[in-house]
């Protein structure tokens, strides 16, 4: 737990709203180890929750208010809106994740009869492609069952009223990956998601002699979530063509079809371009089924191939790298000891994430963020680390 942060938003909670000892919650960010791109696919993901994120407190309002302040963005000041108020496309401002949560439930027919005052702080770092909008949405889901009662509501529905606040209210097609790792997640496991089924295991991440390294791009390429959506237009573009194949009427999705299908039957998707993303969604589906199998049998080295091959076909086929993340990911491939490389989440700048021997992990820091300053005049940022619990109370 981020002590300092939590000190910080308990003093402001109390300062700005008037209570003392409320509970403290919290909701992870995530990092995706392979299966991307594959969640609104119906493929598999293979994600686990970080240690840094978003913690929140809550506590009743009498009228119908929602009032939000989030202690990062304090110039933002307060956000005072009645619950009757809100609207998808309201707001871009920071408030719409957890103004959506809100909604989303509403939507689903439950009733707030009072409004309430939240207040957030977040450790992830900012456009970092490490969710923090998902672990805001997960952290208000949580605070929401809490406050108003709503036991029912378990992890996997949190991550969905997520998923939806983030689809409907802020517009970005997101699949259900990144609320299921913040909602779900369990230290020392990444999971092993089906995002057709929701049917998941947890899998122990155990690395032997290596670790996990985050580097962070610090870029972010605009408009991500209009490209991101343009992404998940195409894929549904392929597979109504497929569906138009002799013999394909009934495919539900592009990851029910395994590589050698798709070779079979890739001519029936007209356009080059939604042919590519399409072949990625398929193949990546397929690496990341052995990936999980490669790393149960101990065999980090497969581990780290699949990871290879999964960035080379976002970065050719789905194109969604750029030009830092690829240097970062060909230099720290270039080092004895790395087992693998790719770019972690949506795509257009962000992190990458890499398998690394952990005696070779400073070198790998120091080459890396020489080249990477040299050329783009950036520092890097890296973070070794595990995967961690997921959303939970921080503070009774
Ligand atoms: C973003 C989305 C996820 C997933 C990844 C790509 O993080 O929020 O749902 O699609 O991109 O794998």
């Amino acid at each position: 737990m981020n002590t300092e942060l939590v000190k910080k938003l308990q003093d402001c909670f109390y300062e700005r709203y008037g209570q003392k000892d409320a509970k403290v919650f919290f909701a992870p960010g995530r990092v995706n180890l392979i299966g991307e791109h594959t969640d609104y696919n119906g493929g598999h993901v293979f994600p686990c929750a970080l240690s840094v994120g978003t913690y929140g407190m809550i506590a009743p309002r009498e009228d119908d208010h929602l009032r939000m302040y989030s202690v990062n963005l304090s110039n933002a000041g307060v956000t005072n809106i009645p619950l009757q108020k809100l609207r998808p496309g309201r707001t871009r401002k920071w408030t719409q994740y957890p103004e959506g949560v809100f909604w989303s439930m509403m939507e689903k027919g439950i009733a707030f009869d009072h409004g309430a005052d939240l207040m957030f702080a977040g450790d992830v770092p900012a456009g970092s492609g490490l969710s923090s909008s998902a672990s805001l949405e997960v952290v208000t889901g949580l605070m929401i069952r809490e406050l108003y009662g709503l036991s029912e509501l378990d992890g996997r529905e949190l991550a969905l009223v997520g998923q939806a606040a983030e689809n409907v209210y802020c517009g970005m097609q997101c699949g259900i990956m990144d609320q299921f790792a913040s909602a779900m997640g369990k230290k020392d496991h990444a999971i092993y998601l089906n995002t057709e089924t929701l049917d998941y295991s947890l899998v122990p991440l155990l690395l032997g002699e290596y670790e996990l390294l985050i580097t962070n791009s610090k870029v972010k390429h605009s408009l991500v979530s209009s490209a991101y959506n343009g992404r998940r237009m195409e894929c549904a573009k392929a597979l109504a063509d497929l569906q138009k194949v002799q013999g394909l009427q009934e495919l539900g999705s592009l990851c029910e079809l395994t590589p050698e299908q798709f070779e079979q039957y890739q001519s029936g998707i007209t356009d080059p371009v939604n042919r590519r993303r399409a072949k990625h969604a398929v193949y990546e589906n397929a690496r990341t089924i052995r990936a999980v199998d490669a790393l149960q049998k101990n065999d980090i080295v497969t581990f780290g191939k699949l990871m290879n091959d999964s960035h080379d076909s976002l970065r050719d086929d789905y194109d969604v790298s750029c030009e830092e993340i690829d240097l970062l990911v060909n230099e720290t491939r270039r080092i004895e000891g790395v087992a693998g490389s790719r770019i972690t989440g949506g795509g257009f700048g962000g992190c990458t994430v890499s398998i690394v021997k952990k005696n070779q992990t400073p070198a790998v820091i120091a080459e890396v963020r020489k080249k990477y300053f040299d050329l783009f005049g950036i520092e890097a940022a890296f973070y070794r680390v595990m995967p961690e619990e997921g959303a939970h109370i921080v503070v009774q």
